[in-house]
């Protein structure tokens, strides 16, 4: 599949071309095509300037800092067309008593997809990037839900990024609660030194 990810320069964005290269054919996009290029070189994959990534690819992965992918989905909606979409974002408060969710309402997939032609799915908030760029891939299960056939293209990839399972957990409307699960994880973080906690669900046959 050809896979361009938007903000592919950055933590996670790395990371999934660290897992994915080899496997599909895979763009870095980057506000700045050289730096893209650059970083591509380094990961043996092709890089360009954003909106020359997403226009031929099968999925657009956004993946750039959270606060920025509204204005970006903005930017990029004539060259990403009917192009089915990824978005790993969720918008983050860290405060004095710990990581909360940024929104109270809608997503920010949700929002995204008001802005896109195509089809718009969430997923991949629990994986973190430390424990994508291991040597193996991590054993944790992955969440993904939204429109088809993003949500379908979404667990292709999820399902290369990692040992454990991939679920579809519904409507778009669950990205709040797949962004929101990102501070959740957060927190635990903080409160267990050394953590770097994943999800599993269990009772699933
Ligand atoms: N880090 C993780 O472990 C993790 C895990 C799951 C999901 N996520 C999600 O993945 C997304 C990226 O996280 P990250 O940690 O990779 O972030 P990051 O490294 O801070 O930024 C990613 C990329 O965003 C682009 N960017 C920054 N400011 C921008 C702006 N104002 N306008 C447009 N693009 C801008 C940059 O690309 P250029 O400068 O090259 O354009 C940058 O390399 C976030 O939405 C986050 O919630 C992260």
């Amino acid at each position: 599949m050809r896979i361009a990810i938007v903000g592919g320069t950055g933590t996670f964005g790395r990371a999934l071309v660290h897992r994915l290269r080899g496997l599909d054919d895979v763009v870095i996009g980057s506000r700045d095509a050289s730096r893209a290029r650059e970083i591509g070189v380094i990961h043996g994959v092709a890089g360009a300037a954003n909106e020359d990534a997403v226009r031929e690819a099968e999925l657009v992965v956004l993946a750039v800092r959270s606060n920025a992918a509204v204005d970006t989905a903005r930017e990029l909606a004539g060259a990403i067309g009917t192009t089915p979409l990824l978005s790993v974002g969720a918008d983050l408060r860290f405060t004095d008593v710990g990581v909360l969710p940024g929104r109270l309402g809608r997503s920010l997939a949700e929002e995204i997809a008001d802005i896109v032609e195509g089809p718009v799915a969430a997923g991949l908030q629990t994986l973190a990037a430390a424990h994508l760029v291991q040597a193996d891939p991590p054993e944790e299960d992955a969440l993904v839900c939204g429109d088809e056939p993003a949500c379908g293209l979404a667990m292709d990839v999820a399902a290369r990024l990692i040992r454990g399972r991939v679920f579809n957990v519904g409507p778009l409307a669950n990205a709040r609660a797949l962004e929101g699960l990102t501070s959740v994880i957060l927190n635990v973080n903080k409160r267990h030194r050394g953590a770097m906690a994943g999800i599993r669900l269990t009772g699933v046959p």
